[in-house]
């Protein structure tokens, strides 16, 4: 067996030698799967607690640390542009003699954010898709690891039944099938109708931790592929839809999945009436009048992973700088306004989807006669969670504040 000696550094420089001849190792090593490392460690976010100028954020880093190094990017897309897919795709489904449900399990076209190379995803822990269900169509049962949502952009939005009870949805409501539950949607209207899906996919992907099932015990074998309705509609929203208010005398348990949030159907007309409620509060000079949407049991973000939020500003509004150490997406449900975000500045209006990511400075503008109404799913919760959520503000002084 060869024996190492180590020697004292020889004078003179060596450094720019020993590199060399650590990467000449590197060349055999990474046979072994082995990185000889070369060079420092370089993240591409500054420290959090630098103060900053407001414009962008940290860099992707450099060398050899850098080649997997994927990052979320400042992106909008807009209505005008995705929504004529979603009317082809309606339009071929309509005319097809094998619907798409049938070969591609949905009709829906995924928002790729362009700083992760294609991978399904708007931010590094939210898959957000956009569906059209045509009448008559359904999506079959089924349950899956990861959270997901519904959110309708269509006036009418057809339904989705979890856990056996059925959700008829309209424009701006949230519809939730936490991990562990079983689901299943259609449209049984006259008209196509459009919902976002968003799910905490890549995460848990990420985490090796994503699986689906689709055969629901009871239903193998019977040909059916939606589950049975078993509490009347709106049973949710009759247990926990009264905020303040906890029933005694069921088990918030629905599903399989640990803790989810019971209540499964938000109504975009609520979050509305509650916000038009508030518009002559103060606010949050960062944020605007803003609410989550929570589980009514333990009062926590909906889901572990993901915060759901929807915010007012009002005709004129423009908000502080804000930065936090969470990714998020947001659509606009009502108005026009425009998002400053890492120095690039983005006009919105209906039914726009735009992503802020972690770490990156912006702020809201409504620059329009009317209300604005945006939501927001970010993982905040999540680095709350495993206790990495930080957020600042800045002024118009360029005064820095430490908001959590
Ligand atoms: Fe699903």
């Amino acid at each position: 067996m060869a024996t190492v000696t180590m020697k004292a550094p020889a004078p003179g420089g060596l450094s720019s030698k020993a590199r060399e001849l650590m990467e000449a190792i590197n060349a055999e090593a990474g046979k072994h799967n082995v990185w000889v490392r070369t060079q420092a460690n370089a993240p591409a976010q500054r420290p959090w607690f630098s103060q900053t100028d407001g414009a962008g954020s940290g860099e992707v880093a450099s060398g050899r640390v850098a080649v997997a190094q994927l990052k979320t990017q400042p992106h909008i897309w807009k209505w005008k542009d995705y929504s004529p897919y979603l009317n082809q795709i309606s339009e071929i489904a309509r005319k097809a003699d094998v619907s798409p449900i049938e070969f591609a399990d949905r009709q829906s076209i995924l928002l790729l954010n362009p700083g992760l190379n294609g991978r399904l995803q708007v931010t590094n822990t939210i898959r957000c898709a956009i569906s059209v269900y045509n009448p008559g169509d359904v999506a079959p049962v089924h349950l899956h690891s990861p959270n997901a949502s519904r959110t309708i952009l269509s006036n009418k939005g057809g339904y989705t039944v979890v856990e056996g009870e059925r959700v008829t949805a309209d424009r701006g409501d949230l519809i939730l099938t936490p991990n562990g539950t079983w689901h299943d949607h259609g449209n049984d209207s006259a008209e196509p109708v459009v919902w976002i899906d968003t799910l905490d996919w890549p995460l848990m992907e990420f985490l090796d931790a994503a699986w689906v099932d689709h055969d629901m015990p009871g239903l193998k074998g019977s040909n059916a592929n939606v589950q049975p309705v078993t509490f009347a509609e709106g049973y949710s929203r009759a247990l926990y839809g009264h905020g303040g208010l906890k029933p005694t005398f069921v088990d918030h348990q629905r599903g399989v999945g640990r803790a989810p949030a019971p209540l499964f159907h938000y109504r975009g007309a609520d979050v509305k009436d509650m916000l038009h409620a508030l518009r002559n509060e103060k606010g949050d000079a960062h944020e605007g009048i803003k609410v989550d949407f929570v589980n009514p049991v333990t009062g926590e973000s909906v889901f572990k992973t993901l915060r759901y939020s929807a915010q007012l500003l009002r005709p004129g509004e423009e908000t502080e700088l804000k930065r936090e150490t969470a990714g998020t997406y947001y659509v606009v449900i009502e108005g026009t306004g425009a998002t400053e975000v890492g120095g690039k500045r983005f006009e919105w209006a209906h039914n726009d989807l735009f992503v802020v990511p972690n770490f990156t400075w912006r702020k809201h503008i409504n620059t329009g006669k009317t209300d604005a109404i945006i939501y927001s799913v970010s993982d905040a919760t999540l680095m709350e969670n495993i206790g990495q959520y930080y957020a600042q503000g800045r002024d118009k002084h360029g005064k820095v504040t430490e908001l959590h």
